[in-house]
Parts: C-alpha cells; structure tokens; sequence
C-alpha cells in the first residue's frame, strides 16, 4: 500500500502540522517508556533539516474533550526539549518562527471537536499551516478530527513511521514464511475475535494466553477458580477453535497457570495445572509448563506474531515469569536472523522493554489498536486519507 510521502516537496519555510502519536505512559509526571517519542524521530528530523517550520500534534490519554491537566502533554515537550504550545487553537506562536524550528501543541483530546471529528475543529487545527503530515500510526484507526478531517484543509502525507509500520506489517501478513505461529494474550476474548481468526487463516499455530487463554481453558470445561475471565465468550470461544480446526491450524491454550489468594503483585505464588485449578483460586500468570511449550513452538516457527502479555508482566519478577519467558525466546532465535518476529501492543513493547530485547524482535509496531486491525485487515480510516 503506497500512501502520499513528502519525498520530493520542497519545504523550506512551509508551516507543517505533524500529527504524532504521543500517547506514552507517564507516572508520577515522569515518562516511563519513550518508544514511540523515540520511533518518531526520524520523520521531525527529516523536517527539522529540511527548513519546515513544525508543530507537532498529540493527543494522551482520554480527557474526554475537557481541559484536564492530567493529560497535558507538557511533560513530553519537556523530555523532548521542544517549546510548548498551551492551547492546539492558538497560532500565535506561528509568527515567531524559523525555518526548522519544531514546537509541541498541547493535547488536540482537550476540545471535544478532536474525537467528533468535527470539520469546525479540524479547519480551526489546520488554518495557517501549508500541509499536513501523519506519522501516528497507533492512531489511525480512529477517524479523528487530527487524522481524518484535518486532511480536507491540507494537502495531506504519510510520515516515515506510517510508511514503515505499512510496509513491515503488510509484508508479515502477505507472505510470511512458514510455519507461522501467533501468540494471542491479554485480557479479553470479546476484544480479539477478529484477531484471532484472521491470525488462524494465516498460521500454522495460534497459543493463546493470558486471562483470554482462562476463557478458552473454561470453555474447554476446566476450572478458572476466582480469576478474570469472560463467562459470556464460552460459545465464541468453541467456535474460534472450531475455526482453527476447519483451517488445519493448531491452537493451544495453557497448560498451567501461576496462581495466588489474592490479585496482588506481592502475593505468594503456585504453579497448578489448569485442571487442578480450586475456587479460591486467583491466576496471575502463565505457569513453567505452558512456558517450556511455548519456548519449543517459538523454536520451531520461523515467523511469531506476538500481541498481549500472558500474565502481569509489570508485577517483576514474580508474574512476569511466563510473558518474558515468551520475549526472550523470541529475542533469542530472532537475534540472528533465524526467526522473523512481529511484536505489537502497549504491555507487550512494554515487556520486551523491561526484557532488555527489544532491539532483537525484527519488527516492533507502536500500534496498540491499530497493530490489531491492521492485522485484521480492516480498512484504517487515517489511512485510507493518505491514499491517492
Ligand atoms: C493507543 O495508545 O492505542 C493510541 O494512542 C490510541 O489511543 P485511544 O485508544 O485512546 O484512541
């Protein structure tokens, strides 16, 4: 797919509208995990060097079209030592500017016209600017006012990560190398069913894990004690696996699990296997069986799919066990080119980070979302904007 890209425009002294995805994890005001500030880089550089004059837009979090300082996105213009713009609306900054210059809006989710995609909101987003550039592709499966609207005022490009996120996922869903096998996890089933069978057409092997894995081993008949788990997918779990069959594709679903009295990240814990799971039970993560599997099924693909940690990965290193068990034998047979390895999602970039192997995985989406319906094949509106 071949999207509209700045590459031949002159734009010495031309006023861009970026909008990037600068949605990260902030604690305590601090940023905690800076990758996709950092994957953004190339495209503000190529700007920056080009003469343009930038401003950069964001939105973070969901302040649900209300100022709320919360999520204001200050602190990343302070961590990326950019001047900053208190108000999206306001261009009085525009008239201060050089070539090369780059500044950070404050978050285009303070007016409610962003999420709407209010075409009142996007002219006032993009008036005094000559074009408009998209490089946030973990949001472009959102018709926002900031991705979609906004390119009815501007001649409008793909950035470099755009371009890259298209071009590294379409060539891993188009003709991957086989076997393929495809690690599905996180919370819920209701919210990867399309996921998951996509992801069944396309591999040899699909593991599931996580509190999605629970509903499948439920659904299967075995006990889930006091853990998370969706009751109500019971028949749309039975009818994945029925899908899987029907498309000769292995699916497994955990053997064991970590358990704890509690849902807590220092709680004691215990490794049973799925079938001796009791009432009181809670499951925290993946157990050693199901890891030592999935160590061997990584081994043996020569493409993974990986979206959703199979336990509380952040609760190190008692119930990160089993997901980083998963990342480092993925790191491991990627490292020198054995294995070709797709990693999407917030928690699971984030568990590669804490890792310490993110730079081994052959491609790591900034997608969360995003990287799931493009894996879906949906059409993402954001995109579809930048097509010719
Ligand atoms: C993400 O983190 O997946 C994107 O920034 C989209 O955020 P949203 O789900 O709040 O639209």
């Amino acid at each position: 797919m071949k999207l509209r890209t700045i590459n031949g425009i002159d734009l010495r002294g031309k006023y861009v509208l970026l909008r990037d995805d600068f949605n990260v994890q902030i604690v305590d005001g601090k940023i905690t995990e800076g990758f996709r500030i950092e994957r953004s880089m190339p495209t503000i550089d190529l700007l920056r060097n080009a003469g343009a004059r930038v401003a950069i837009c964001s939105h973070l979090g969901r302040p649900k079209g209300v100022r709320d300082m919360k999520y204001s996105l200050r602190g990343v213009a302070e961590y990326m030592n950019l001047p900053f713009v208190s108000d999206c609306l306001d261009k009085s900054f525009m008239a201060g500017m050089r070539d090369g210059d780059v500044v950070l809006l404050e978050n285009l989710r303070f007016y409610p016209g962003e999420e709407e995609n209010d075409l009142t909101f996007a002219k006032s987003l993009a008036a005094g600017f000559d074009l408009f550039v998209n490089d946030a592709f973990a949001v472009s499966h959102r018709a926002h006012a900031s991705t979609v609207g906004v390119t009815q005022f501007l001649p409008s490009y793909a950035g470099l990560l755009l371009q890259s996120e298209i071009d590294n996922l379409t060539a891993a869903m188009k003709n991957p190398t086989h076997p393929v096998l495809s690690i599905v996890a996180g919370s819920k089933v209701s919210t990867k069913i399309g996921v998951l069978r996509a992801l069944i057409r396309l591999s040899d092997t699909v593991i599931v894990g996580g509190a999605l894995g629970t509903t499948f081993n439920f659904a299967l008949g075995a006990p889930v004690g006091n853990s998370l788990y969706e009751p109500d997918m019971v028949q749309e779990a039975l009818k994945i696996m029925e899908y899987a069959r029907e498309n000769n594709c292995r699916f497994l679903v955990p053997l064991d699990k970590g358990v704890a009295p509690v849902f807590e990240p220092n709680a004691p814990r215990t490794d049973k296997d799925v079938s001796d799971i009791q009432p009181n039970d809670v499951i925290i993560d993946g157990g050693p069986k199901t890891a030592a599997r999935d160590v061997i099924e990584i081994e043996n693909a020569s493409t993974v799919i990986w979206n959703g940690t199979v336990g509380m990965a952040e609760w190190m290193p008692t119930w990160s066990f089993g997901s980083f068990a998963i990342a480092r034998a993925i790191a491991e047979n990627s490292r020198f080119g054995k294995l070709k390895s797709i990693v999407g999602g917030g928690d699971t970039v984030a568990c590669l980070d804490a890792c310490g192997v993110m730079d081994d995985i052959t491609y790591v989406s900034t997608g969360g979302g995003a990287f799931l319906e493009f894996i879906e094949g949906r059409e993402l509106p954001g995109i579809k904007v930048l097509q010719d």
